[in-house]
């Protein structure tokens, strides 16, 4: 059988996970699984980049996203679920990356750009931002990845994560694949005031939303502006109940659209069977929320085996790199002896 090729992918934890999540990347992520070996990584440290200043949201935010991800079938039996903070090598593999990247060269990525329009001041981007695709190369090539499935916004990172990887190989002789992003197919998701679905826009339907939640927001979007009565023929590629309803269920959502367009079926009756089809889709989320309240160790002990999987993998990367870049262990006692520290006074601040 020929070796399954390595698939690295993550979130930042950033809160629940929404429909958007799940059509474009949790079902892709769980099929995967059947095709490659995969490390689904919880990118903590990369919160850090925006949100250092408020530490008391990372441990809800992972938990929910943990089980969100469980329950989209990413299967701790199968793949290794780890959390970035939990392997630290992650970040010293990043400070010797980022040794071999150049300053403008990270300048130029689209998302630091659109981060330093957001912040108004070029004086307040942090070192951490502008490094962010450095510790994303680091988290892809630790494992040594060959694949990197992602949405079409993270492309310029594996781009730094592939040149990074090819500088290294160079220097050093060959050390690391050169990793491929893996596109999904999905199609934009809207959200439900019709923009795409994002957390920070605040029109997301969340997996595990309670089941009257997940009714009332389908049941308040905009249709197709220029439908006024349910006879008028209706415009269904405008329409974000008619995106949902060809995601859940593309089988049906053909004649339906033919129906649409003739003013045959109104948007009231269209959209409470698509309200019926989401809730039926994301019954198993609500389910496991429910289940998993009050067990937080079950759910800590997976993210802490498969961390500690994850870890040895990363060590055994990492001591390679080491070597590789002249930093063999040099303290160790037969390597180098101690200096005496005789006439020193120790006692008080060691250093000035
Ligand atoms: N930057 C990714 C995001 O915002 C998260 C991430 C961190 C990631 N490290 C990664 C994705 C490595 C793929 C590979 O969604």
């Amino acid at each position: 059988m020929p070796a399954k090729g390595r698939i690295l992918t993550g979130h930042r934890p950033t809160g629940r996970r929404h429909l958007g999540h799940l059509l474009g990347t949790l079902e892709t992520w769980a099929r995967l699984q059947d095709d490659y070996e995969c490390f689904f990584l919880i990118a903590n440290y990369h919160v850090l980049t925006t949100d250092y200043e408020h530490p008391e949201r990372l441990r809800a935010n992972t938990r929910e996203v943990l089980l969100d991800w469980l329950a989209a079938g990413i299967d701790p039996q199968r793949s290794t679920i780890l959390l970035q903070s939990a392997v630290p090598e992650h970040a010293e593999l990043a400070l010797l990356l980022g040794m071999m990247v150049t300053v403008p060269r990270l300048e130029r990525n689209p998302t630091y750009k659109e981060q330093l329009q957001q912040l108004g001041m070029a004086e307040r981007a942090s070192l951490g931002m502008l490094a962010y695709p450095v510790l994303q190369a680091a988290d892809i090539l630790i494992y040594r990845a060959d694949t990197v499935p992602v949405g079409e916004d993270q492309v310029p990172h594996v781009e730094v994560a592939r040149e990074l990887a090819r500088r290294f190989n160079g220097l050093y002789g060959s050390t690391f694949p050169e990793p491929q992003a893996l596109l999904s197919r999905t199609p934009r998701v809207p959200g439900t005031d019709g923009r795409t679905m994002h957390t920070s826009y605040r029109n997301e339907i969340t997996l595990a939303a309670p089941e009257d939640e997940v009714v009332r927001a389908v049941q308040g979007m905009i249709t197709d502006p220029a439908r006024i009565h349910p006879s008028d023929p209706g415009h269904p590629e405008v329409c974000p109940i008619f995106a949902y309803h060809e995601a859940l269920q593309p089988a049906t959502a053909g004649p339906v659209t033919e129906a649409c367009r003739r003013g045959e079926i109104g948007c009231v009756s269209h959209k409470d069977s698509v309200a019926r089809m989401l809730v039926e889709r994301l019954e198993p989320f609500r389910r496991f929320h429910a289940q998993m309240a009050g067990h937080e160790d079950d759910v800590w002990d997976i993210l802490q085996r498969g961390s500690l999987r994850a870890r040895a993998v990363a060590q055994a990367t990492l001591s390679d790199v080491r070597v590789r870049m002249g930093l063999t262990d040099l303290m160790a006692p037969e390597a180098m002896p101690l200096p005496s520290w005789e006439g020193l006074d120790l006692s008080g601040k060691v250093c000035c």
